[in-house]
């Protein structure tokens, strides 16, 4: 497999619906809404690249590269669910694309930009990549997205999460840090779309707070909101089976 390339698969019929996973993850990530949602839609699920291949990373130009996906399938309506950056990703796609999707959802993501803070944590996380590697990066920044309960209850998925830390260059990392910190504030975007929007929080989740989620909710006509009360920001391994049911809620009311 050539990690350096953007790529997707197609699983399962019904109605189109996109998956993107987050940084320093792969599809695997939504393994279990795969299994639950296949026999009802039609999963893209996209594999974004985790080796530097030189090319541009910014989000709007994902955003592009998954617009060509669809076309590519004659896919043209869909809903996108997000997780993370994949929900930083889905809203440039929201943006450029807005007659494309009938609805999509932020899981664990928020279309704030990055404040001064998380800008400052980014670089120092940088500048620590470039000087040990991705492999002691993702070490400590891994076990952080799970909550303490899951930590302490169900070490397995941390360790599986930890797994595929390999498969990243640390010049990969790099360059989606860079794409997020010049992602730009994008609740203009919420208040003026017109599909529903689902935002998926985690009541433990450090990496993106879930009053950010609760903050932005407002601001699209319809939105659905659920928070799951045991995970961090991980809730499709953590909660799986309440992740689920949020999902099909949302894309069954589309
Ligand atoms: C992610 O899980 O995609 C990242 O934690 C998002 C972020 O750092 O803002």
């Amino acid at each position: 497999m050539d990690r350096s390339k953007y790529r997707y698969r197609v699983e399962g019929t019904g109605p189109a619906v996109v998956l993107v996973h987050g940084f320093a993850e792969d599809s695997s990530v939504w393994e279990n809404q795969v299994a639950f949602l296949k026999n009802k839609f039609r999963l893209l699920i996209v594999d974004l690249p985790s080796e530097d291949n030189g090319e541009d990373w910014s989000l709007p130009t994902i955003a592009s590269r998954i617009r060509e996906s669809l076309d590519q399938e004659g896919i043209t309506t869909c809903s996108m669910l997000g997780h993370s950056m994949g929900g930083y990703i889905t809203l440039a796609f929201a943006d450029q694309y807005p007659g494309l999707l009938n609805g999509f959802g932020l899981i664990h993501s928020s279309a704030y930009a990055d404040n001064e803070e998380k800008i400052a944590s980014r670089r120092k996380g940088i500048e620590f990549i470039r000087e040990h590697g991705a492999g002691p990066f993702l070490d400590t920044m891994i076990p952080k997205l799970f909550s303490p309960l899951t930590r302490e209850k169900k070490p397995a998925l941390v360790q599986k999460a930890l797994e595929g830390k390999d498969n990243f260059s640390a010049a990969a990392l790099v360059r989606y840090y860079e794409a997020m910190i010049e992602r730009p504030d994008r609740r203009n975007l919420l208040e003026k779309t017109k599909v529903p929007v689902l935002f998926v929080l985690g009541k433990h989740d450090t990496a993106v707070s879930p009053d950010d989620g609760l903050e932005q909710a407002h601001l699209p006509e319809v939105s659905y909101i659920h928070m799951l009360e045991d995970s961090g920001h991980m809730g499709m391994v953590e909660e799986p089976g309440l992740s689920n049911t949020a999902l099909i809620n949302f894309l069954q009311a589309l």
